[in-house]
């Protein structure tokens, strides 16, 4: 298998898997698990560019037999300040490895929740973190290919006992219902007020576009940055 970051073709990979199956009829042991497993991968590497989903070159897991899966490769990931060491298949997002592999994989006490995973496919924003600094949709990014940057989750803005001014003002705001879109609203607004200190209504709402409230909250949350801005320019 090659890795991700080689320029297979979506016929090089139909060609391996028909290969594999070819094996397994011929009665090599291939299982169809394994056989399902591989062409999941290939349709993966055929669909990511030469320099990755992040527009650099994805660093190499491990040497090996199983260097670009499709089994669980080490993955280390530097969250919130943090440097995280899991197992997890190529083919995982940085949005699943977050929430479900954590606690699991690194035997620490990581509770990385915040990230909501609601439409899995970069439409709603409920996913949003930052890399690098940039807000991205942690749902469309892989795992291993967000190593060796520095990953930013709503836990690393603040907690309970020390909320961000941004935080802050979505609960006095009363900016969630449900909640589910909040931690994504949350860290684009934090986003928009790095870059842009005083930000106009429109501004907001065009900053805001990439993420969907199903509760109807927008508002709410447009008065929560307005007013996170104000502090934040006050020094509070
Ligand atoms: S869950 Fe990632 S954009 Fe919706
Ligand atoms: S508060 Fe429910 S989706 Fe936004």
């Amino acid at each position: 298998m090659k890795p991700p970051n080689e320029s297979t073709t979506d016929s090089a990979a139909g060609d391996d898997a028909r290969g594999r199956v070819s094996q397994a009829h011929d009665g090599s042991g291939l299982s169809r698990r394994r056989f399902l497993q591989a062409v999941g991968l290939g349709a993966t590497a055929a669909s990511i560019p030469e320099e990755g989903l992040l527009g650099k070159t994805v660093a190499p897991v491990r040497t090996g037999e199983d260097s670009w899966g499709p089994n669980a490769v080490p993955v280390t990931l530097n969250v919130n300040g943090e440097s995280l060491s899991l197992k997890v298949e190529p083919r995982v997002t940085l949005l699943d490895a977050l929430r479900n592999h954590m606690q699991l994989d690194t035997q620490e006490a990581v509770d990385l929740t915040g990230p909501k995973r609601v439409c899995d496919r970069s439409s709603c924003g409920a996913c949003t973190v930052m890399i690098d600094g940039k807000t991205v949709y942690a749902c469309s990014v892989l795992a291993v290919e967000a190593q060796g940057s520095e990953i930013t989750t709503i836990e690393g803005f603040g907690d309970v006992s020390s909320l961000h001014p941004v935080q802050d003002e979505f609960v006095q705001c009363d900016g969630s219902q449900c909640g589910f879109c909040t931690p994504g609203f949350v860290v684009s607004s934090i986003a928009l007020l790095r870059d842009n200190p005083s930000p106009s209504g429109e501004e907001i709402d065009h900053a805001l576009a990439g993420n969907i409230c199903r509760c109807g909250t927008q508002v709410r949350v447009k008065e929560a940055v307005q007013k996170a801005a104000h502090r934040l320019r006050e020094g509070r």
